[in-house]
Parts: C-alpha cells; structure tokens; sequence
C-alpha cells in the first residue's frame, strides 16, 4: 500500500476545489496526511488550495471523475458534484455523469486498492419529506424526471452503487449524508441561500426569499460538518452509514434573512419571490445515529458561523472593488 512507501496516509479527495473539499484537505494535511486533490475546476476555484502550492503533502490534479482514474492512494473521499441548483441544472446530463460515473469510477479505484471510501451524499435523497425530521431509515419522496431530479437521483444511484460494491466485492464503505452547509469558500454566485443573503445584505440589496419564508432549513458550519466526516472515515469497517451529518436547529428562511440583516448592519429589506419547483417546505436531519455511532454533534451556533461566513464574502466583494 502506499502507506508502507510513503510513511504517511496518502488521501484522494476529490472535489478537493470546492467549498467542502478544500476544508477537508485542510484538516488531512494538518493531521500529517498527504492528499492527492483532483477536480475539474468546474464549481471549485483553485484559490481554495491555492495557501498549499508547494506543499510537500499536497498534490492537484485537475481530472474529471466521470472518466477513470489511476492513482495510488490509502483511502478515498469522493466529494466531486456540483451542489447548487443553479451550478447542477447548467447541465443536467453532466450532473448525472458526475454522480453515477463518478461514483463507479471511485469505486473501481477503490476496490483495486482495496481502500475505505467515502461517498458525499446529500440530504436531497429524502426530496421533500413526507416524515420529519429526516431519519436514515426513510426512504425519500423524490421526483424522479424535475429539474432537480439530475442531482436528487444521481446521488440516490451513487448511494446504491456504494451498498452494491460493498455486498458484492466487501468494499469498506462510509456514506454521509450532508444537510445544508455554509461557511467561508462557498462560491458566491452559487444561488444558495446563505451566501445569497449575505451577498445582498452587504451590498445593501433587497433580500430575496422564496415564498413567505416559512418554509425551515437546519444549516451547520463547515468545521463540524468537516469533523462529521473525519469520525465517520475512522469507524469501524462494519459501519457504513448511511448517516445524516448536519445541524438539528431548525431556522424558517425568514429568520434566516432576519439573522444577516442584524448581524451586517445591513439596510436590506426582504423581497419575496414565488417558490422553485420541487423546493422543500422542511428539512431538518434526525442526527442520532450519529450521536451513536460518531460521538458527534454539531458545535457551532448559527450566528457564531454566520459571523465568520459574513467577514468572508465581505473580504471578497472589497477584493473586487
Ligand atoms: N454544501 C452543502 O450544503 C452540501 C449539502 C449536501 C451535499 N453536499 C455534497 O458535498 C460535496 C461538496 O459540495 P460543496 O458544497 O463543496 O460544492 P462545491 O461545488 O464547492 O464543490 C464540488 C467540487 O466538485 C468539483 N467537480 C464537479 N464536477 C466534477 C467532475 N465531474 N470531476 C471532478 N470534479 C468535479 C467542482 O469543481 C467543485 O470543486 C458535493 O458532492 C455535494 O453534493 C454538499
């Protein structure tokens, strides 16, 4: 293994641009590991990984994982697939590819180094819930042919092929599936709803809002979802997830709009607009398997990462002028 060559856990993330992956590599590399970073730049900005040029335990490839990829690693997180709406209905087909090629071409990496892998899953495999919160155990009411079906379906087929490598060829396996997430390095054209709010706000901008924002959403801050990812990559091989890694604390958009109102000193007003097809009414995850199984909880208060998510986007819009 490359471990035995190398003296130290050699990591694939891929994805590793992006929002998500980038924090990640963040946290393998400080813990002494060496990470192989691959992504096709389509969402992700090398300015995310940009601070680890040159660094001796940091390697980027710029690749597609919807063709096959050879490399030799230890273990394998695959983060790689637009997140936002607006980033995967550019191109629905490619978004599919991304999920489910992607997927099988991690998995047969993954089972010709017989290493652990981690899937990104998404709380989007639930659509919009019949039951509330959101338990692993539910099995998700998801339009299979709307405009969100490419992501919603793709992750769901990803997920199959992560329990089908396992049943079929004893893969170690570890499925996430992430809630709403926020915080520094989120792309800020990507349309959601944290970094939307924030952006407008700070350019003194009407806030707008699907709906009469009474619809509710759970947001955690990347640190702990980050620290999710790292307990669940260490638990022992008979545990696979799927679990829910996200933040209980459940906020109406309206709050939400109302929070980075106060805490900009924004002299926004809150627009609303109609709903999107297919646009949650709730979501909010069940997290007590991982409670159990992690020992983990998310730490961080909603207005604490707000914080330090406004002195980001307010860093880059000044960056700009
Ligand atoms: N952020 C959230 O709230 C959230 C919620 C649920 C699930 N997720 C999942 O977590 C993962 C990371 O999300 P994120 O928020 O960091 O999004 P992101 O868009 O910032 O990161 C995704 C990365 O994948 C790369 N990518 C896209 N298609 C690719 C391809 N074909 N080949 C190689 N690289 C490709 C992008 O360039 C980008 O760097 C995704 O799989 C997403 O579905 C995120």
């Amino acid at each position: 293994m490359a471990r035995e060559i190398y003296g130290r856990r050699r990591i694939l993330v891929t994805g590793g641009a992006g929002f998500l992956g980038s924090h990640l590599i963040d946290r393998l590399i400080a813990r002494g590991d060496e990470v192989v970073c691959v992504d096709n730049l389509f969402t992700g900005d090398k300015r995310n990984v940009e601070h680890l040029h040159g660094h001796k335990q940091f390697e980027f490839i710029r690749h597609d994982v919807s063709f096959p990829l050879y490399v030799e690693v230890d273990e394998i997180y695959n983060l790689a697939c637009p997140a936002s709406p607006i980033h995967y209905q550019h191109d629905p087909v490619q978004t599919t590819k991304t999920s489910v090629l992607g997927a099988i071409n991690m998995l047969g990496l993954a089972k010709r180094l017989r290493c652990k892998i981690f899937q990104a899953s998404t709380s989007e495999v639930y659509g919009d819930p019949a039951v509330h919160p959101q338990r692993e155990d539910y099995w998700g009411n998801v339009n299979p042919i709307g405009f969100r079906s490419c992501y919603d379906e793709g992750k769901r087929c990803a997920e199959t092929l992560f329990f089908d490598y396992r049943r079929q060829h004893g893969l170690p396996v570890k499925v996430a599936r992430i809630f709403n997430t926020y915080g520094p390095r989120m792309h800020p054209a990507d349309g959601r709803v944290v970094s939307n709010f924030i952006i407008q706000a700070l350019k003194n901008e009407p806030i707008t809002m699907y709906g009469d924002g009474s619809q509710t959403r759970s947001f955690c801050y990347y640190e702990d979802l980050v620290d999710g990812f790292l307990r669940l990559m260490d638990t022992e091989d008979d545990f696979t997830g799927p679990v829910n890694i996200g933040n209980p604390n459940e906020f109406t958009i309206r709050e939400l709009a109302e929070h980075v109102i106060e805490l900009t000193g924004s002299k926004s007003t809150i627009m609303s607009r109609p709903l999107p097809q297919d646009d949650p009414m709730q979501r909010q995850p069940n997290i007590d398997l991982a409670r159990e199984k992690l020992g983990w909880e998310p730490r961080v208060q909603l207005k604490e990462g707000l914080t330090k998510t406004i002195e980001y986007f307010d860093g880059l819009l000044r960056e700009k002028l």
